[in-house]
């Protein structure tokens, strides 16, 4: 899919849809934020979520007390979203409308964290651009968490088809930079009563 489809895709998505009205809600992001505790980050850590969506990690990051954060989306209805959901505190967050594809970080990062963003990506050279882009932008000794949908997963997100991992494929894509540190398989009850099984993988860079 091309980016201005893509973007329609998702500003559709966003704008047309409650929060909750999406297969991948969550009142509390519990798996990543057990994961994230489990890190020990100090909180000047630069904390950085990709496909942000309008995913309530933000607001339990802030609450944990971490002071820099970005999330950033494709959507600019998601970000909007989640930054009236936030109100006053918005301010204290670095928003991105920016297609990862495109994203030129201007720092590096002690932490990245992607749900269900990453494993959009279908085409070789979007993942390998994917792949160059974490081991540049995430600080030595740097944590990555990725969530995708395992092997045993949906095919699609959203109606959109969607690559899925297992802990050695996805352990693969990464090792080069990256030591896969932990990776557990979870299961997400959607609002609509269904189970989807996704893979967070932990990572530290090499
Ligand atoms: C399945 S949702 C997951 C949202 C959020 N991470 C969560 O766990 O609730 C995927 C999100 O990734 C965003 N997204 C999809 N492709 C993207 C891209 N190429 N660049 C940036 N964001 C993207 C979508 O707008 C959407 O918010």
């Amino acid at each position: 899919m091309d980016f201005d489809k893509l973007e329609e895709h998702w500003e559709n998505v966003h704008s047309k849809k409650k929060e909750n009205e999406v297969s991948w809600y969550q009142i509390l992001p519990h798996k990543s934020i057990e994961i994230i505790k489990s890190l020990n980050l100090n909180l000047d850590s630069n904390i950085i979520d990709i496909g942000a969506g309008e995913s309530r990690l933000v607001d339990n990051l802030l609450n944990m007390g971490f002071k820099n954060i970005d999330v950033l989306d494709i959507s600019k209805s998601a970000i909007d979203k989640a930054k009236k959901r936030l109100g006053h505190k918005s301010s204290r967050v670095n928003w991105i409308v920016c297609d990862v594809n495109h994203f030129v970080p201007t720092k590096k990062y002690d932490l990245w964290h992607d749900r269900a963003a990453f494993h959009f990506l279908k085409q070789l050279d979007q993942i390998n651009n994917y792949i160059s882009l974490t081991s540049h932008s995430i600080s030595e000794n740097g944590n990555m968490i990725l969530a995708t949908f395992s092997s045993d997963g949906p095919q699609k997100c959203s109606g959109l088809e969607v690559v899925r991992y297992s802990k050695d494929s996805i352990k693969n894509e990464f090792e080069e930079h990256f030591k896969l540190i932990n990776h557990q398989i979870s299961n997400h009850t959607t609002p609509f009563n269904t189970n989807q099984e996704f893979i967070f993988a932990s990572f530290v860079k090499k």
